[in-house]
């Protein structure tokens, strides 16, 4: 799995990484995202707690990884980006995982400071169409507002503005960065540096990899 403050590149990253290994990347921000876009119940519900930059409750996140771990893709192994991220929805998936009679292998860190974060936030921008994530400077299309990859449009996030952004760096201070203890204490957490060009992130994180087998 993937920890690191909001903007870390953990979604970036976990595109990479999950090709790399050859299996699906499990984004409970993307499925959240997903639900929001379709009107979903879900999507009603957490879209409230993600614009104002706060987690959703523990129980509806936790209950919506679980049908995603039962999903058949999800049988040979999986990457983890942005869950969990609370204690209660660690001690969850560990419960979980031993059900399933498997473990976490290795948490990776991505650590960057605060100030890195508001600039890579701040220009962030996405495809409507693949997903995609862009930055206007660090890692910008060729023609402004569409995607290389596939000609689709470029959104902002409602929740990459000023006040949320500040909000969320709080959140993950109080309610996600303990995780960095409870994975360090069973040995599970390797923390990379996530500055620098992206190749050169991934790089790390593959070498983190490959020395835990
Ligand atoms: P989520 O989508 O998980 O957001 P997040 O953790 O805040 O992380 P981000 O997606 O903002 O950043 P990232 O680390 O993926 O960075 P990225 O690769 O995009 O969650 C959103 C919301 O959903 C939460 O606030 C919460 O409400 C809810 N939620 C989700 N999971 C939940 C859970 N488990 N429990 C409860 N609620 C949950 O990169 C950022 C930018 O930087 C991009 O523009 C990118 O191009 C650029 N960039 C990346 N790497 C580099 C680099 N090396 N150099 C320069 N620029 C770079
Ligand atoms: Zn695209």
């Amino acid at each position: 799995m993937l920890v690191g403050p909001p903007g870390a590149g953990k979604g970036t990253q976990a595109e990479f990484i999950a090709a790399h290994l050859a299996v699906p990347k499990i984004s409970t921000g993307d499925i959240f995202r997903a639900n929001v876009a379709q009107g979903t119940p879900l999507g009603i519900q957490a879209k409230q707690f993600m614009d104002a930059g706060q987690l959703v409750p523990d129980e509806v996140t936790i209950n919506m990884v679980r049908d995603r771990l039962a999903e058949p893709d999800a049988g040979d192994g999986f990457l983890l980006d942005g869950f969990p991220r609370t204690t209660p929805q660690a001690q969850a998936l560990d419960k979980l995982l031993a059900d399933l009679g498997t473990g976490l292998d290795l948490v990776l860190e991505l650590v960057v400071d605060d100030d890195e974060v508001i600039r890579r936030l701040s220009g962030r921008r996405t495809c409507r169409g693949c997903g995609k994530i862009w930055h206007v400077e660090f890692d910008a299309p060729n023609r402004e507002g569409v995607c290389d990859r596939c000609g689709g449009e470029l959104f902002q996030r409602d929740d990459d503005k000023a006040e949320t952004i500040a909000e969320r760096l709080r959140v993950y201070a109080r309610d996600t960065a303990p995780l960095v203890d409870y994975y360090g204490a069973q040995g599970k957490l390797v923390g990379i540096d996530a500055t620098g060009p992206v190749e050169d992130v991934t790089n790390r994180a593959i070498d983190a990899l490959r020395s835990y087998g």
